[in-house]
């Protein structure tokens, strides 16, 4: 079967990660977290004292970082200048600062283009929020993944529990309908539907069946 490209997009705690997860898993694809490369400069942003307003000294950092993503047994670890930030990067102020850092042209333009490399050889899973617009316009499957901002914020609120981290539903809510807000309005490649990406609404279906919808719309192209 020939080696394909799945763009999974949408807003924020969606079910994204999760369902690329399950994807790539299924297929023995790569999965490339570009969240998680934008939370890791922001990571780095936060602990050098640098402003998420100043671009110019953000594209100064990001070009001496170095993100790695390795993919585990079981989950994807995240490589900061070699150190593991796996968990340091789903900090509550790493969450509220991303989207001011994301929303620079060079920082978008240069993780782009890391991005694009990654998915070089195919056979992968991307998830993020332009990766059927601009990342892989000729991904060979795109999803754009949505559910309500209640369904979502929920989700996320029963994870911080799981996980033993204290949580507000409310906070959360208000947290993810502000990052959503700025993702989507800013002028450099905001999180938008590719005009042939299929919308899937997860708010009523469980991650599985998402999965398996995707697994779908791949097997049809392979
Ligand atoms: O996917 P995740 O919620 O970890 O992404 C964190 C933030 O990174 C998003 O809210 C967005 O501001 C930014 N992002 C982006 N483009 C991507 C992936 C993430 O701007 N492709």
């Amino acid at each position: 079967k020939a080696e394909i490209a799945i763009a999974i997009d949408g807003p924020a705690a969606a079910g994204k990660s999760t369902v690329a997860k399950i994807t790539a898993r299924k297929l023995n694809y790569i999965y490339v977290d570009t969240g998680a490369m934008y939370r890791a400069l922001t990571l780095k942003s936060l602990n050098s004292e640098i402003d998420p307003d100043n671009e110019k000294a953000l594209i100064e950092l990001l070009t001496l970082t170095d993100i790695e993503l390795i993919q585990g047994e079981n989950n994807q670890h995240v490589l900061l200048d070699e150190y593991d930030v796996t968990h340091d990067i789903r900090s509550e102020q790493v969450t509220n600062n991303v989207s001011y850092v994301a929303q620079h042209p060079l920082i978008r333009k240069e993780m782009v283009k890391r991005q694009q490399k990654l998915a070089e050889k195919r056979g992968v899973v991307m998830d993020g929020r332009d990766i059927g617009t601009h990342v892989l316009p000729n991904a060979e499957v795109k999803i754009f993944l949505i559910a309500t901002v209640e369904e979502r914020a929920r989700r996320r609120h029963e994870e911080n529990l799981k996980k033993g981290f204290s949580s507000d539903l409310d906070t959360l809510k208000k947290e993810i309908e502000q990052r959503d807000l700025i993702d989507s309005k800013r002028e450099a490649s905001p999180l938008l539907k590719a005009d042939d990406a299929i919308e899937i609404d997860t708010t009523s279906i469980t991650i599985d069946e998402v999965a398996e919808r995707i697994l779908d719309e791949a097997y049809k192209v392979m």
